[in-house]
């Protein structure tokens, strides 16, 4: 098994730019959830990452697939991203990482580092930042 794999959804690939920030410093792979590939959660350490959508939702692809692929976060580890815009929607900023957060917790996953949210529609000279730190704490775990 592969140790880390990072598996995202975006729609208008701010979340995918992301995640391949995240996946070039953790020297991981990265897997694109709308793809359906199998290989995909088959990794020690899964990083999970999905925009906000509506009001609080999940990114389509995540929307169509989490509970199909949730079972298969039992037993690993696993840190969650989100891209959100905390201006115009401040109450549900970044909502849907928390939700995967709440299903990898109920699927038997042990969370790594905090659930990382950012928001690159207002404050994307600081998401260099954030992500590097954020990486640090999640390769300390
Ligand atoms: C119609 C619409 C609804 C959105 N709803 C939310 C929301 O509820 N919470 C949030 O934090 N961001 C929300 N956003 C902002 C997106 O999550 C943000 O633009 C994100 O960077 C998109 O990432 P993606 O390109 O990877 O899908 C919304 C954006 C649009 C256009």
């Amino acid at each position: 098994m592969d140790k880390i794999h990072v598996v995202f959804g975006s729609t208008t690939g701010t979340t995918e730019s992301v995640a391949a920030k995240i996946a070039s410093a953790l020297g991981a792979a990265t897997f694109n959830i709308a793809a359906d590939d199998p290989a995909a959660f088959d990794a020690e350490l899964l990083v999970l990452g999905s925009s906000t959508w509506g009001i609080g939702d999940l990114q389509d692809d995540w929307a169509s697939r989490l509970d199909q692929v949730k079972g298969s976060f039992a037993g690993k580890k696993v840190a969650v991203f989100g891209l959100g815009d905390s201006v115009g929607f401040a109450d549900s900023f970044c909502v849907a990482a928390d939700t995967i957060a709440n299903a990898a917790k109920e699927a038997g996953a042990t969370l790594v580092g905090d659930v990382l949210k950012l928001d690159d529609t207002n404050e994307a000279a600081q998401t260099d930042a954030k992500v590097a730190a954020w990486v640090n704490a999640i390769k300390g775990a």
